[in-house]
């Protein structure tokens, strides 16, 4: 798995992927595993799901519809109308299907890595947050990128989900139901925590 030699993961990744979404992919492989240790992880598992985690972005929205017959219950019927914002879920079905990867928390990383969800393991938030922040990603803000060698896990993801969906709302573009719920979440634990 976390074989990082020429006939790795990546070689059978360039046949799924552009070159321009394989650079990014790598970049987000190598931000997690830079940042694994703060969260408890393997370097290796991170870099691996990290690398895999828009396996499906290419893939046509059939071949997605295909894909998400196995994920029934990772999405709501609605977002069935966007496919590709799915490309999460059914990367994740393409991974248990056809790279036999049973790993629960990497299929988890790759299924809820565009939104975030509730509940998600800390692969998950490790992945989600090495996808907005990665070094090539120019909307970054750099104090931001800083602070992920600083915070602690949880408040560095709340702050990411919370940075992403305020430039989403910049660019007048919708904020997705899970992500609406992750930041619910947020207020009420800070609710609690005030109390
Ligand atoms: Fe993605
Ligand atoms: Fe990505």
């Amino acid at each position: 798995m976390g074989d990082r030699t020429a006939a790795g993961p990546e070689l059978k990744l360039e046949k799924l992927i552009s070159e321009k979404r394989l650079v990014h992919s790598r970049s987000v492989a190598e931000y997690a595993r830079l940042l694994a240790p703060r969260f408890g992880e393997g370097a290796d598992r991170a870099w691996y799901a990290g690398l895999v985690h828009d396996i499906a972005k290419e893939f046509s929205p059939e071949a997605i519809k295909e894909l998400l017959k196995e994920e029934k219950d990772s999405f709501a019927e609605e977002d069935l109308k966007t496919p590709r914002l799915l490309h999460g879920q059914a990367g994740a079905a393409y991974l248990k299907k056809h790279w036999d990867i049973q790993d629960s928390d990497i299929l988890d990383a790759v299924r809820y890595h565009t939104f975030g969800r509730l509940a998600m393991c800390p692969l998950a938030r490790l992945v989600y947050i090495a996808d907005k922040l990665e070094f090539l990603r120019s909307s970054v803000d750099p104090h931001l990128r800083a602070q992920s060698w600083s915070l602690g896990p949880e408040e560095l993801f709340r702050l990411v989900v919370r940075k992403t969906a305020g430039y989403l709302q910049q660019k007048g573009e919708l904020i997705h139901r899970d992500t609406l719920e992750l930041l619910k979440s947020f207020d009420e634990e800070a609710y609690e925590i005030n109390r």
